[in-house]
């Protein structure tokens, strides 16, 4: 009777540490969100102000902060319906910081369509976006105190992080000395740290131990590394059908990517000279220039080392995880979610 019992506790024990645990695929969290999003963001007066905000995040995009925040929350045993609020900000701060980097890029398209500053003007684009920061920060309010107190902080930290990062960016454009650290440090405040915060967010909603919160950052971190590597990968080489963006904006804008500071190393000294030149000019019509940098950075093979890096980071990435205490299951999903963006094409 004894051990009939026990073995039934102990099957009870393991049910229950199972509904605890038991994740959603990718597909369901990003479900999920878009139909919080959707009721979540409405039209208001005055429509100029609140008609871009609905346009640009109805415009979709992969949705991939917010899917790292939801999942987050489950990896640390929480349901991820707490951190729909913080998974919203997210993807509302993304967003905004889009909308602003579209006019400093100069950029006509975003997913597919046109740009905020385009569709509308420069003005408009500046204030929705302000609006979206603000929309942001306000989400957090939703949560308790403690809770309030850590997400605000992490956020008010990252965000500044970016805007340091966009300003590095704008800053290379002319100039002719960076260097690859420099350029790492750059994609690292402008992307990676709001990776990183995404999924630590998730984390400080679930109230995972702190160690258990700066190793899923890392993890973030890391990734968000090989994601704007492949990203700047994608803005040179990316199919014009399916990517959304314009292809060659970053060549168009003399941008110091991975791809052309190792051209500049391992390029003839010909083509050395001859992208450089190209890299300090603004044509009207920039096909030949594009085509002419593309054609180097194939040559020299800064394509090849540029996806060298990209697993580099992806793998530093999961070698973090192995700080983690967490199921197979579970870092099987966060392996693979890495291993989905390696591969993507938009
Ligand atoms: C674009 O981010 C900006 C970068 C940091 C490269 P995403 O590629 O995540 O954009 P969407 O949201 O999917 O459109
Ligand atoms: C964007 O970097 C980073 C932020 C928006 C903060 P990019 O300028 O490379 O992003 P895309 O290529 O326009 O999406
Ligand atoms: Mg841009
Ligand atoms: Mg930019
Ligand atoms: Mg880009």
């Amino acid at each position: 009777m004894f051990y009939i019992r026990c073995g039934l506790f102990v099957k009870l024990d393991v049910f229950l540490t199972k509904i605890i645990i038991s994740m959603h695929s990718i597909e369901q969290y990003r479900t999920a969100f878009i139909s919080y999003l959707e009721s979540r963001t409405k039209t208001k007066e005055p429509k100029n102000l609140y008609e871009p905000i609905t346009y640009i995040l109805g415009l979709g995009g992969k949705r991939l902060r917010p899917v790292l925040t939801l999942m987050a929350a489950e990896i640390f045993d929480k349901n991820y319906r707490n951190a729909l609020d913080a998974a919203l900000a997210i993807e509302i701060f993304h967003n905004f910081s889009l909308v602003h980097d579209d006019i400093m890029d100069a950029a006509p398209l975003r997913r597919g369509k046109s740009t905020v500053h385009e569709k509308w003007d420069v003005n408009t684009a500046i204030l929705s976006g302000d609006a979206m920061l603000i929309t942001a920060y306000q989400l957090f309010e939703n949560y308790e105190v403690n809770i309030f107190h850590d997400l605000a902080r992490l956020f008010g930290k990252t965000a500044l992080q970016v805007c340091e990062g966009q300003q590095y960016d704008v800053d290379f454009e002319t100039r002719e000395d960076v260097t690859v650290p420099e350029y790492l440090k750059m994609i690292e405040y402008k992307t990676a740290v709001l990776v990183g915060a995404a999924l630590k967010m998730g984390g400080i909603v679930a109230g995972a131990s702190e160690a258990h919160q700066n190793h899923i950052y890392q993890f973030g971190r890391n990734l968000g590394i090989a994601f704007q590597l492949q990203d700047d990968y994608l803005d040179a080489f990316g199919d014009p059908k399916t990517f959304g963006k314009q292809v060659g904006g970053d060549i168009i804008a003399n941008k110091k990517t991975f791809l052309y500071l190792t051209a500049r190393d391992l390029a003839s000294v010909e083509q050395k000279r001859a992208m450089e030149h190209l890299f300090s000019i603004y044509p009207k019509d920039a096909t030949d220039k594009v085509n002419t940098v593309k054609e180097i950075f194939e040559q020299s093979s800064a394509v090849e080392k540029t996806k060298e890096a990209i697993q580099k980071y992806t793998h530093e990435a999961f070698d973090v995880l192995d700080k983690l205490e967490i199921s197979a299951e579970k870092r099987a999903l966060l392996e693979n979610f890495g291993k989905q963006l390696m591969h993507r094409e938009v």
